[in-house]
This record gives structure tokens, C-alpha cells and sequence, in this order.
């Protein structure tokens, strides 16, 4: 991480679950571990707390309580499930005083909520990584409250960079990054897995089959990602009357296309109905 604004700030993590375990992973790891400052987190249960030795012991420091911990930190990312971020903003509203920044990752729950909770002037930054974070390749989709200045922004990215890409969007359009990235990378793991089974249902052993299915869509993405149109991909393999075009047409016939899109537009709304609760 070579945001310096980072390294001043003492950071708080609320909810060591799945997405808080690994932002602290990312955060201890980031800039070859050299990350300075203590990380504060707090978590309802004890047991989600985990165990720090040798250097992240003095580096992560575990709080008694959520308004412990939001106290010590001067950003503070709430990462508990959408039902327990009111009550969890209710709680620590008090201590955030001081410009101190609330950033949360909550599927659903809108800046205005946070806000209104937290109370005026508070600045808040709503995230969507995934749990792709948890090897560092998260795709982290940003935007920020009413509150919460370019500085803040940056603030924020700099920290969520340490688990992987992130790209500022507008709050209206986190429902749908929601579908397509937050929930998505389950849709990819499942595309994935069935790949594999395939070449299971035609002779090959399981894990080198899983193995060379998912480091073909990872040879996919990084094609995409360096400029190579998805339909140029399909050409490029495609020759006639071979096997591809064999294949491409059975996913045709059988609606993969069709049942994929559905996939991120349900999962979309989804998010939205959630987010209308949340309001
Ligand atoms: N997982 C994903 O792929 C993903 C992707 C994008 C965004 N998100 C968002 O990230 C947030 C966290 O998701 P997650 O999958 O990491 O959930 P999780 O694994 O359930 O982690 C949440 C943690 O918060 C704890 N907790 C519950 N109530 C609390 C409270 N009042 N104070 C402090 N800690 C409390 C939970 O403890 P208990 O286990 O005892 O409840 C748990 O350890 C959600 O809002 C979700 O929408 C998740």
C-alpha cells in the first residue's frame, strides 16, 4: 500500500467475520507487512476474535467492546450483516466525534441509513468487496455519503486496496455491483465447479480437472482485462466445424447465457429489496 494517508490512520474493524477477518489480513499483510499503526477490532463473540502472535500481536489490538474499539480508531469499518449494522451504529454514535469516518461494507444498507443513525455531519463511505479479499484479488466497489470529502474517499481507498482492486461508483449503482461482484464470484465459483465436473463425467480425476478449470478462466479474465474482447476470445478459439463451436452452441441451446444474466439481475434485486428495508 502506498498511500501514506493510511499509514497515520488507526483503523477499527467491527465484525471478524468472513469480510473483517480478511480486511485485517490484507491491512496486516499490505506494503510487506510494514503497515504501521494499531488495527482495533471487536467482534459479539470472543471466539470470532482470533489469536494474533509474535509482530500482529502488537499490531492488532482486540477490543472489549464495538464502542471500544470505534473510540481508539480514527476509521472505523463496520463489517457485521445488514440486520446488525443499526444497532451497531446506535452503539458507537456517541464516540464518533472528531472527524472520525465510518466506512461500511454492509449488502444493502445506504449511506442515508448510516447517516441518519449516526447523526448529522458524520462521514460515511459504503463499500462492496468480495470475498475474494481473501487472497487479495477483492473487487471493491466504492461510493460515499453526504458527509465525506475527496480526502476521505481516498482515505478509504487506500485501505480497501489492501484487499485488492477498487472503483469509485455511483450509491445507485452498488445494488447491481452487488449482484454482479459481491454475490458473482459465487456465480464464477459455480461456472467453475460444473467446468470441472464435466471433465469428471469424461474420465478426468477431480482435482486436476477443478485445477485446470479454474486456471482457464483465470487465462479468460486476464485475456479480458488486457484488452481482448470476450467475442475475439470465442473467434480466436472457435474454429470450424471443431470442438468449441460444438460446445458454445450446446451452452446456447441450453440457456446458459440467459440463466447466468438472470442470476446477477435476481441477486440484484435481491440487493434492492434489502436495501428498500434498510432505508
Ligand atoms: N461474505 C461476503 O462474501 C460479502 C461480500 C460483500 C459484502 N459483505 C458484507 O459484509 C458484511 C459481513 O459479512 P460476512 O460474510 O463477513 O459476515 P459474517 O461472517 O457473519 O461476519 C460478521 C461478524 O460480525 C459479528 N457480529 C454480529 N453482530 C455483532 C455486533 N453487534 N457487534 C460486533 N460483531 C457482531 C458476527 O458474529 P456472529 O457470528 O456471532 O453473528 C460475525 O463474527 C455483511 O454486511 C455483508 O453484507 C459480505
Amino acid at each position: 500500500m502506498k498511500d501514506r494517508t493510511v499509514k497515520r490512520k488507526k483503523i477499527g474493524i467491527i465484525g471478524m467475520g468472513n469480510i473483517g477477518t480478511s480486511i485485517l489480513r490484507g491491512l496486516l499483510a499490505a506494503d510487506g507487512g510494514r503497515l504501521s499503526g494499531e488495527i482495533f477490532i471487536s467482534d459479539i463473540k470472543k471466539e470470532n476474535l482470533g489469536s494474533f502472535e509474535g509482530e500482529e500481536e502488537s499490531r492488532v489490538v482486540v477490543c472489549k467492546s464495538n464502542e471500544e474499539a470505534a473510540k481508539k480508531s480514527a476509521v472505523i469499518i463496520l463489517a457485521v450483516k445488514p440486520k446488525d449494522v443499526r444497532g451497531v451504529v446506535e452503539e458507537i454514535a456517541p464516540v464518533i466525534t472528531g472527524g472520525k469516518m465510518v466506512v461500511s461494507v454492509a449488502a444493502g444498507v445506504p449511506t442515508s441509513a448510516i447517516e441518519r443513525d449516526l447523526g448529522e455531519g458524520k462521514k460515511v463511505i459504503r463499500v462492496m468487496p468480495n470475498i475474494g479479499a481473501r487472497v487479495g484479488e477483492s473487487v471493491t466497489a466504492m461510493c460515499r455519503g453526504t458527509y465525506a470529502g475527496d480526502d476521505d474517499e481516498a482515505l478509504a481507498k487506500g485501505i480497501l486496496g489492501a484487499i485488492g482492486a477498487v472503483y469509485s461508483v455511483k450509491e445507485s449503482d452498488i445494488d447491481v455491483i452487488t449482484g454482479l461482484s459481491g454475490s458473482g464470484i459465487a456465480f464464477f465459483t459455480a461456472v467453475i465447479e460444473a467446468m470441472a465436473e464435466g471433465g469428471v463425467y469424461e474420465g478426468l480425476p477431480y482435482d486436476l480437472s477443478l485445477a485446470i478449470s479454474a486456471k482457464t478462466a483465470l487465462g479468460a479474465a486476464k485475456m479480458i482485462l488486457a484488452g481482448d474482447e470476450p467475442s475475439s476470445i470465442k473467434h480466436m478459439t472457435a474454429s470450424p466445424g471443431g470442438t468449441t463451436i460444438r460446445g458454445l452452441y450446446t451452452m446456447d441451446a441450453r440457456g446458459v447465457k440467459a440463466a447466468i444474466m438472470e442470476a446477477v439481475s435476481e441477486a440484484t434485486k435481491r440487493a434492492r429489496e434489502i436495501s428498500g428495508k434498510a432505508r
